[in-house]
């Protein structure tokens, strides 16, 4: 099933692929972004709770997780990440109530902090609306271009959009991502667009959350672009 985008004329979300061949992507987004919003939305919280699970994307505690969400639409995987974060924090909290009861327990370590900065050209508004904060406007043709320079992030998260960036400069903003970012998290309904080596990146895991595929990648140009 495709990524579902609900347009202004309220027809079903999987008319998408479909407004994308009339309309082409650009012009869809453009008309549409502001009222962007996923239908998969459980399956992605879920898909990055377990994805946060799976990985140390930060070594030092008390350090947010630097993350870019890519291509943010209006916020999916930034309250997802921020839902995983909360509710580690509670678990933190619920399991030092505990220790207190308890004779010579061990101190808990600190919740995980997050960071987070997103982008997308077409959809500031609506992830300003859900979000509660600014998105850059970098689209993947920018990142390509370089626009990432002097910044670095622990990890990407490209949920249900990696497979929009026009192959033409897909390679460049792949490679420039990994010159910038120690991990990349590829969410999405199929398996598209195949991310390899010579991009700059090593397959690390998969998984599935329903019909949500999750491909982890680590860097292999980590600050290699980074000034
Ligand atoms: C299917 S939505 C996914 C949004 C969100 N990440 C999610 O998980 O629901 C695809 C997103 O890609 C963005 N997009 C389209 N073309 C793009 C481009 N050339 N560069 C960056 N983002 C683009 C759209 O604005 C849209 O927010």
């Amino acid at each position: 099933m495709p990524p579902s985008v609900r347009p202004a004329n309220g027809s079903a979300a999987s008319g998408i692929r479909g407004a994308y061949e009339t309309l082409g992507v650009q012009a869809f987004y453009q008309t549409h972004g502001h009222e962007y919003s996923n239908p998969h939305n459980d399956q992605i919280v879920r898909a990055v709770a377990l994805l946060m699970a799976s990985q140390q994307f930060s070594k030092q505690p008390n350090i947010p997780i630097r993350v870019l969400d890519l291509a943010c639409g209006s916020g999916e995987a930034t309250l997802a990440l921020q839902d995983w974060a909360s509710a580690q924090q509670q678990q933190q909290q619920q399991q030092q109530h505990a220790r207190r009861h308890r004779a010579g327990g061990s101190v808990a370590a600190p919740p995980p902090l997050l960071d987070i900065t997103a982008c997308d050209p077409y959809t500031q508004q609506a992830y300003q609306q859900r979000t509660g904060s600014a998105a850059q406007s970098w689209s993947f043709q920018d990142i390509a271009d370089g626009c990432l320079a002097g910044r670095a992030f622990d990890l990407c998260v490209c949920s249900f959009a990696l497979h929009l960036c026009d192959p033409s400069c897909l390679f460049i903003t792949l490679y420039q991502l990994a010159s910038h970012c120690r991990w990349l998290a590829v969410l999405s309904p199929h398996k598209q667009p195949a991310v390899r080596a010579e991009h700059g990146w090593a397959a690390a895991q998969a998984f599935k959350v329903e019909r949500v595929h999750v491909r982890v990648y680590r860097s292999l140009n980590w600050g290699q672009l980074q000034d």
